[in-house]
């Protein structure tokens, strides 16, 4: 089979790391092009890193070598040498936009892992097992862009990659309202325990637009689409404290959560456990087999144990039971640079190219 040509914008990153490292050995996706700030252009990708390498698994050799592109200055060059690239960038909002539809204008679909583009109407926020349908938004989007290929294409945060994938086979069951708090790990802010030492032994009750992204990012998941818009949902109320703890990767939420019709504990685990979406329908290559796994344990899920579960792609939930002021409450977990992150985005262009987008 001949491999869709990769870029990686932001390829230096904590996150496009991740994506570097997941296009090693990957069946359809082949890394051609790196590209990052002006302070690492011109650099070997190696060179650029340095001691920034952030994974526990080397860095791929075939990345090593490669010049590093200045993403902004060699956005025509990188356009035209790849099917599509990733973005990962560190940048201002509007920096963000901007340099995003410059790649989805010069023909080349974008898959971003940022949040700039997460509320443009046209532009999908996709989870693939929640909300595949919402890729038919893209036509209009091309019509507004004036492109014929080029688009943009956006994962949501990853607080919320934990606790809707959770809730979302619970919805025939009208969820009135929900109470989650999120434990975030330190890789979520692009950050290990040599970068940010003062994060040892010590929690940090603040993640600068977590909670709002937390509670407001699920009503474009369940949205529909209307008239080449996603039309946003308007229930359920979603509350949402973020709270940074000392743990390298995997972000855990405990959440609370009351419905209009209130379900027996037997049919929420049947429904976790028979679950599955689009990605598992078209057995994408880095779909989980089993998007959501149910711990019996009560000291499930753990960070550490599982958190790297059917290659930190799928969902682990814990500990349901009822609540005295809500219907139930429960804890799930997953990996936030991977499931949360890069490899979320990978499976989302998976998903592009299985639907004939890319
Ligand atoms: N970490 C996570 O778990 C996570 C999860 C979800 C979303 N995100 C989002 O993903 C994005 C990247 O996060 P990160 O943690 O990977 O950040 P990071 O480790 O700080 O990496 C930032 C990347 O952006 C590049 N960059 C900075 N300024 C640039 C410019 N002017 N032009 C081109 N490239 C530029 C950097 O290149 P240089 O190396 O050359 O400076 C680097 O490759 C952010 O928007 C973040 O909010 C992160």
């Amino acid at each position: 089979m001949k491999k869709y040509k990769v870029g990686v914008i932001g390829g230096t990153g904590m996150v496009g790391q991740r994506f570097v490292s997941l296009m090693e050995n990957h069946p359809w996706f082949e890394l051609k092009v790196i590209a990052a700030s002006p302070r690492s252009a011109g650099k070997t990708y190696e060179e650029a890193v340095g001691s920034r390498w952030a994974l526990e698994s080397p860095m791929p050799e075939e990345a090593k070598k490669i010049i590093v592109k200045d993403a902004e200055a060699d956005a025509a060059a990188i356009a035209s040498e790849v099917d599509f690239v990733f973005s990962a960038v560190d940048m201002k909002k509007d920096e963000i936009q901007a340099l995003e539809e410059k790649y989805a204008k010069l023909e080349c679909p974008v898959v971003s892992n940022n949040s700039a583009h997460r509320w443009t109407p046209d532009v999908p926020m996709i989870v693939p097992e929640i909300n595949s349908e919402h890729l038919a938004v893209i036509d209009a989007q091309r019509k507004r862009l004036g492109t014929k290929r080029g688009f943009i294409a956006v994962k949501s945060n990853c607080s919320l990659q934990s606790y809707i994938p959770a809730l979302h086979p619970l919805r025939g069951f009208g969820i009135d309202k929900v109470l989650v708090c999120t434990y975030q790990a330190i890789s979520g802010a692009g950050k290990t325990f040599d970068t940010w030492p003062e994060m040892v032994d010590n929690v940090i009750p603040y993640i600068g637009g977590e909670e709002e992204k937390s509670e407001r990012e699920p009503m474009k998941l369940w949205g529909k689409v209307e008239n080449g818009v996603i039309v946003n949902a308007d229930s359920p109320s979603i509350t949402a404290q973020c709270i940074r703890v000392p743990v390298s990767n995997g972000h855990m939420a405990a959440v609370f959560v009351s419905f209009k019709q209130k379900p027996s504990q037997e049919e929420i685990l049947k429904l976790w456990k028979s679950f599955s979406g689009r990605a598992q329908e078209l057995n994408l290559p880095t779909a989980p087999k089993q998007f959501l796994h149910y711990f019996e344990d009560d000291n499930r899920p753990q960070t550490r144990l599982d958190r790297n579960l059917e290659n930190g792609m799928a969902v682990s939930i814990g500990r349901l039971r009822p609540d005295c002021q809500y219907d139930y409450k429960f804890v799930c977990l997953s990996h936030n640079t991977l499931r949360g992150a890069a490899g979320g985005a990978v499976l989302l262009a998976e998903l592009l190219c299985a639907e004939n987008y890319i």
